[in-house]
């Protein structure tokens, strides 16, 4: 199986969890695309649902697909959330924000009943930090949080655009990808974070992800996690 042919699997088995009536989440990322294709496919055969995206690339997506989108005025819950991934350990840890989206991502996975992850093979690793770690900020505060992230243990880089201008975010940040080779504790990295003045969002999503399907060249992987103790 190709890495495409695994991302589509991973996304058809996630849309069989989408019900009737559902307010669902829709991820960004080329994994999210496919997903969103099919939810597309779905609509336009009937289901009734009301998507909520997570960027405004998924929200032209889903617009050109006749799925209706609204934005965080017009629900309470969010049933169900859908989304790609850069990293996932085995306690369902992500790494997410590779496409820049992880802000928005973060704030719709938090407001959903479940989310559920969806990803080609190579994403599932046994320790996080391997693939750099988006960290969103504000353009004010850029020059003097690079000491700060480096100071973490990072080598932290301002992403660049395709025109080589400072890439900015739908909610018009920049964002650092730290090079931390390999993250001991995410918990404590993503509190470090998320409590530094000028950080908008990492890409850290813990307790985020209930279920992670990956697809494998043996089929998609189900990964349920079990919910934290106490949690
Ligand atoms: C968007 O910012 C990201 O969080 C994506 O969901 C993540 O990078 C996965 O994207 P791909 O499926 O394109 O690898």
């Amino acid at each position: 199986m190709t890495e495409d042919e695994q991302k589509q699997a991973a996304a058809e088995k996630a849309v069989e969890y989408i019900k009737d009536g559902m307010v669902v989440g829709l991820g960004t990322g080329s994994c999210a695309a496919k997903m969103v294709d099919l939810v597309g496919a779905m609509v336009a055969k009937g289901l009734k649902i009301t998507g909520v995206p997570t960027s405004e690339a998924t929200a032209t997506q889903a617009r050109n697909l006749g799925i209706p989108v609204v934005g965080l005025d017009e629900v309470n819950v969010i049933d169900l959330t859908i989304d790609g991934t850069d990293e996932v350990d085995p306690q369902g840890r992500l790494i997410k924000g590779g496409g820049g989206a992880h802000l928005r991502e973060k704030i719709v996975a938090s407001l959903s009943d479940r989310m559920i992850v969806i990803a080609e093979a190579k994403k599932k690793v046994s320790q996080l930090g391997a693939f750099k770690l988006p960290v969103e900020v504000v353009q004010f505060a850029a020059p003097a949080l690079k000491p700060r992230l480096e100071a973490l243990g990072s080598t932290p880089t301002l992403r660049l655009a395709k025109d080589g201008t400072s890439f900015t975010t739908d909610e018009g940040n920049y964002i650092y990808d730290c090079d931390f080779e390999k993250i001991d504790e995410p918990e404590d990295l993503a509190l470090t974070l998320s409590t530094m003045p000028g950080v908008v969002e990492h890409g850290l999503f813990i307790g985020f992800a209930d279920i992670v399907l990956i697809g494998t060249d043996a089929g998609v992987e189900v990964i349920e996690i079990a919910d934290e103790p106490g949690g």
